[in-house]
């Protein structure tokens, strides 16, 4: 039987700490492993995704300890890592595959990368175009979806890369090469995306210099392990967020937040949208900003999210689609293309969800438009599929609080592959929810 989550009219409130944040997580994996020495890595997303890329390590050679603190990842420099056993299997994760495939391209052994159903479709050329250029030797499937063959060849060479689309997991891709590469690879950005991967590489000592959208990596210096904290993943609060916004009464206070600016644009566009969003006790986790996020109902209006921003709210499109259906006037989102290559073509789950709710939504010219019905609206009774995509699950479930009577999202176990706390954190901050497995 397939799991169905049945979400009910609520409101949410109380405290809550977030999971650690998933990109932080994978890159802390990968980093630790190529360090000289241990490294702690404390509040690790424990979701399927960060969990497949921390065994496909473990298959690489590298020893893991879970410590009541944290995991113990026993790094052993740029040269350590050895010939896997089998393939390298990363679940549903696009970070995953693509940010390791940077790592594996300069071994000196071959691997073959591979992912579930929904990551054999996701387009591999797009790292497999400027690792080649390099001097990687990777082979897709003539679709240009993984599984990926790599040969191993250590004599890679730097760079000088414009990036024709924006994406943090590319651009990491290529820091991640860069990083074994004699010379300076130097990477330019269309639009900024995450900086996840330069904050930790500075953080850890790799020699890297960013002007506004230009990345200098200077190649062949190694570091040794490192202690991190990893903060609250704000992508997965983006849906809590949401939650306490749409639904009366709801008072909610989320501790410890990445609140990283190549992150954050959703809490803008929703205090645009007259959101009582108040950001406490702000500090940093290492070289990334993190906070508390107090967040009251509010009566919303809508808003108009230019193609510039998208990059930085890319995960949270779908969310922030269900918070402007409860807004008062028409909302607009123009360059989404990128949401069609995600765990599943999410303009296509949410238009067909929306539709099974009775909501229609428009998408023209890459302009995606929503009438927003304000926030006295409920929605009316209806099953959703959630394409085996977390995001489209929990943006559901999360709608599901605002219906007249319940909404049944089905296949929802996806959701465990960022956010495996999500039921019961909603749950101990008062959801009213069903679930069957
Ligand atoms: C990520 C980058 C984004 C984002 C994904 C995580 C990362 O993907 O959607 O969830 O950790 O670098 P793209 O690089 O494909 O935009």
């Amino acid at each position: 039987m397939t799991s169905s989550i049945v979400s009910k009219p609520s409101f949410l409130s109380g405290e809550i700490k977030i999971p650690g944040d998933k990109s932080v997580s994978h890159r802390a994996i990968l980093c630790s492993a190529l360090a000289k020495s241990v490294s702690t890595v404390n509040n690790l997303q424990l979701s399927e995704d960060v969990l497949n890329t921390l065994n496909v390590v473990r298959q690489l050679g590298i020893t893991i300890d879970k410590k009541e603190s944290g995991y113990q990842i026993f790094g052993k420099g740029f040269k350590g890592m050895s010939k896997p056993k089998g393939d390298l299997y990363f679940g549903n994760s696009g970070t995953g595959i693509r940010l390791t495939a940077g790592v594996l391209v300069w071994q000196s052994f071959d691997s073959e990368l591979r992912g579930d159903s929904s990551l054999s479709t996701r387009p591999m050329k797009r790292i497999s175009e400027p690792l080649s250029s390099m001097g990687a030797k990777l082979l897709l499937t003539p679709e240009n979806t993984p599984p990926i063959k790599i040969s191993g060849n250590t004599e890679l060479s730097a760079i000088s890369y414009e990036m024709p689309i924006a994406s943090a997991q590319v651009k990491s891709a290529i820091l991640f090469a860069a990083l074994n590469v004699k010379g300076v690879t130097k990477i330019t950005e269309p639009l900024i995306t995450r900086n996840h991967t330069e904050l930790m590489f500075k953080q850890i000592g790799v020699d890297i210099q960013v002007n506004n959208n230009e990345i200098l990596l200077s190649g062949q210096n190694d570091f040794e392990g490192f202690e991190i904290d990893i903060p609250g993943d704000f992508s997965s609060a983006a849906f809590l967020i949401v939650g306490a916004l749409i639904s009366p009464n709801s008072s909610i206070l989320i501790k410890d937040v990445g609140l990283n600016p190549s992150r954050t644009a959703l809490i803008e566009v929703l205090l645009s949208m007259n959101a009582d969003i108040e950001i406490q006790n702000q500090r940093k986790f290492g070289e990334e900003e993190v906070g508390d996020l107090k967040v009251n109902y509010s009566e919303l209006v809508s808003c108009k999210v230019d193609a510039e921003v998208i990059p930085n709210l890319i995960d949270e499109l779908p969310i922030l689609f269900i918070a402007s259906l409860f807004a008062e006037g028409e909302s607009k989102f123009f360059g989404i293309e990128e949401l069609k290559h995600k765990e599943s073509d999410r303009l296509v789950a949410m238009q067909s969800g929306l539709k099974n709710l009775g909501i229609d939504t428009q998408y023209n010219n890459d302009t995606f438009s929503i009438d927003g019905k304000g926030s006295n609206f409920l929605l009316q009774e209806g099953q959703i599929d959630s394409f085996e995509d977390h995001r489209i699950a929990m943006s559901f479930i999360i709608a599901g609080l605002r219906a007249k009577k319940q909404i049944q999202i089905m296949n929802s176990n996806c959701i465990n592959t960022s956010f495996p706390e999500f039921i019961s954190q909603l749950d101990s901050l008062g959801a009213i929810l069903n679930e069957s497995k």
